[in-house]
């Protein structure tokens, strides 16, 4: 996909990535039963429970437009989510196309690599990154002094309490990104995406500037399906254009599906 990140092979409920300097053996659901191509060399490997193996604490994944410091994290992550690698490119060339000083919001920001796309563009598009989790936005930060980025505000809060903040304080946001787990625990109890997806849409809807340029929503929820996602944004957010595609990762000639994802323009 990127010279930094290569999907390997996939199969047996297993995938074998390449980030960077490593190759990583992964669990995944998503791989299915089709069988593998053969032997990996794997340099490190999460069985479900731990990992196996060591990286550097150098470790780092170069993309065309912004540099990210890798780990071995619980639930086997490492950091990164190489399926979002088409949303990095269009927000980067969204924000280039507007061509004027632009207020970014990236929600379930994680480790960064969204905010770092649209803070590339330069010190006129002003991101904030927000997650609820702070390790997480310690992570961003670091990612963001790896890139010499000094123009991104840092919030570590609930995303429907900071939506609903900034909207009753009349703060507004040309670009919204949200990337929302299925599931999780927030201050207010379980996040579920099919059940708060109209909230969400609802409360970036109340945050969006009067010449908004895009809202990027991504997820993958087997109870959302992408065309669902996508008459939902249009009923609540009345785009101008819109665009739906599966985020897939892409092993030669074969596609693993990783998420779906909705693009809306005015
Ligand atoms: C799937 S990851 C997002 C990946 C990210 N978009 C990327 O591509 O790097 C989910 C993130 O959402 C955060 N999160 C989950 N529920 C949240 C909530 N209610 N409010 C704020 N952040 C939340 C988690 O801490 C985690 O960092």
């Amino acid at each position: 996909m990127f010279e930094h990140y290569q999907l390997i092979d996939f199969g047996q409920g297993r995938k074998w990535e390449r980030f960077g300097d490593y190759v990583v053996e992964r669990l995944s659901p998503q791989a299915g039963i089709s069988p593998t191509r053969g032997r990996t060399q794997v340099d490190v490997s999460w069985d479900g429970a731990q990992w196996r193996g060591e990286v550097d604490a150098t470790w780092r994944m170069a993309t065309p437009w912004f540099t990210l410091g890798l780990r071995l994290a619980s639930g086997g992550q490492v950091g990164v989510f190489p399926e979002q690698f088409q949303n990095w490119h269009y927000i980067f060339e969204r924000a280039i196309q507007a061509d004027r000083p632009l207020k970014v919001l990236n929600c379930f920001a994680y480790t960064g690599a969204s905010s770092l796309a649209a803070a590339a563009v330069g010190s006129h598009v002003q991101v904030t990154h927000l997650d609820g989790a702070k390790p997480n936005v310690n992570w961003a930060r670091q990612n963001a002094a790896l890139n010499g980025f000094e123009h991104i505000r840092w919030m570590v809060d609930d995303v429907m309490t900071f939506l609903q903040r900034e909207a009753k304080r009349g703060n507004q946001y040309d670009m919204v990104i949200a990337d929302p787990p299925a599931f999780g625990r927030g201050p207010k109890g379980r996040w579920q995406l099919h059940r708060d997806f109209d909230g969400l849409l609802d409360a970036i809807g109340r945050v969006l500037s009067d010449n908004p340029v895009a809202v990027i929503l991504s997820g993958h929820d087997q109870k959302l399906p992408r065309a669902e996602m996508r008459r939902r944004a249009i009923a609540c957010l009345a785009p101008l254009k819109i665009e739906s595609a599966p985020l897939d990762l892409v092993a030669e000639d074969r596609k693993l599906y990783a998420s779906d994802c909705v693009r809306l323009t005015w």
